[in-house]
């Protein structure tokens, strides 16, 4: 029935949009702080991570990734995400999470007062070997440890597929094989399984198939889709998604970021491009695209580069950052 609410997240439809079924409302999810800046070639001033945060939960994004407890030899762009977390301000009612690949992370997480956190698992054996340097057999059990303890202490967790449309070192990846990885992540009790698209490589026919899949295997209201940009093919996908159910999507502000394990991927689809086709849509997400806009261009000169976002490009001059 149109209108009605199921679980955590309202799965409302809009009226106007019986026939194509897109969800009344969408949960916005901005990855920049991490995915965006995690591939930075240049250090990033803890202050401009912390701005840029503000800026968002501003703008009324309730969930921002803020940062990874990863190895710092492995990705130094967030070594110094305990001090990021130490200097938002809490005051805008958004929550901040982080990834945690293992208890070490998990522990880093917890004593920085991290809302939550995320786990991320990979649908391709060399993707696993190369992002974790360790199979995705192995990395189950990690993050099985964290779960279990993530539990204890009431953190809420969320899981990431990596290569759910292709791997940089494989190639095609079957759904079966993602819908596998997930129904996993799921059974360890996160929350939320994001469907990652790391090398940006899908089109929305296998962006569809993949979420039919996996919601075979887990409930639509679990999944969100995490694209990224590489063909430009990312709003496509996310419209292809929403039309399949799925009402909770990851982008990066400015369209920052890539993976430092994936050649070649360009970042995440860019956040204000998602509020554009999503209001234009009629689709409520409680986001303001000007404020997102105005921290775009905000992080994006502070870095001296220009935003890959489009609607970026199209109001820049209109809007102060
Ligand atoms: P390893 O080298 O096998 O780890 O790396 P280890 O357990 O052997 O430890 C080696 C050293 O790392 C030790 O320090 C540990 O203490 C330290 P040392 O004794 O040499 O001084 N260490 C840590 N330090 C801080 N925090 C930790 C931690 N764990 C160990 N949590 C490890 C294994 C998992 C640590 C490593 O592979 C790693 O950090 N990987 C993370 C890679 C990463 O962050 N990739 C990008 C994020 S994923 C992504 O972008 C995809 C996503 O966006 C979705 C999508 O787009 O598909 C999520
Ligand atoms: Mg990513």
């Amino acid at each position: 029935m149109l209108g009605s609410s199921a679980g955590a997240r309202e799965r409302r439809f809009h009226p106007d949009h019986e026939v194509m079924q897109l969800p009344a409302k969408v949960k916005l999810v901005d990855v920049s702080p991490r995915d965006g800046l995690q591939n930075e070639p240049g250090t990033v001033a803890t202050s401009l991570k912390i701005e840029l945060i503000d800026r968002l939960a501003a703008a009324g994004i309730q969930l921002i990734e803020a940062g990874s407890f990863v190895s710092p030899k492995w990705v130094p762009q967030m070594a110094d995400t305990a001090e990021v977390l130490a200097g938002v301000d809490r005051g805008y009612g958004a929550r901040y999470a982080v990834l945690t690949p293992n208890i070490k992370g998990f522990q880093g997480a917890v004593d920085s007062g991290a809302d939550e956190i995320a786990v991320f698992a990979a649908a391709s054996e060399t993707f696993s070997q190369r992002n974790l340097n360790c199979s995705i057999d192995e990395s189950f059990k990690r993050f099985a440890a964290v779960c279990k303890a993530a539990k204890v202490k009431g953190v809420p967790v969320r899981g990431y597929v990596s290569c759910v449309l292709g791997c940089p070192y494989e190639g095609e990846v079957p759904p079966e094989q993602v819908a596998v990885v997930a129904e996993r992540l799921h059974g360890l009790g996160c929350y939320e399984i994001s469907l990652g698209d790391t090398i940006g490589v899908g089109t929305p026919g296998r962006a569809r198939a993949v979420v039919e899949t996996v919601a075979g295997v887990v409930p639509v209201a679990h999944l969100a889709a995490h694209f990224h940009d590489t063909y430009g093919q990312a709003l496509a996908n996310i419209l292809a998604v929403l039309e399949r159910g799925v009402a909770v999507v990851d982008a990066s502000a400015a369209g920052l970021g890539g993976c430092p394990y994936a050649k070649g991927a360009s970042g995440n689809v860019a956040t204000e491009d998602v509020l554009y086709m999503l209001h234009g849509l009629g689709i409520e997400t409680g986001v303001d695209l000007d404020a997102v806009v105005a921290a775009g261009l905000f992080i994006c000169g502070a870095l001296g580069r220009s935003p890959a976002s489009k609607v970026t490009q199209a109001l820049e001059g209109r809007i102060n950052a």
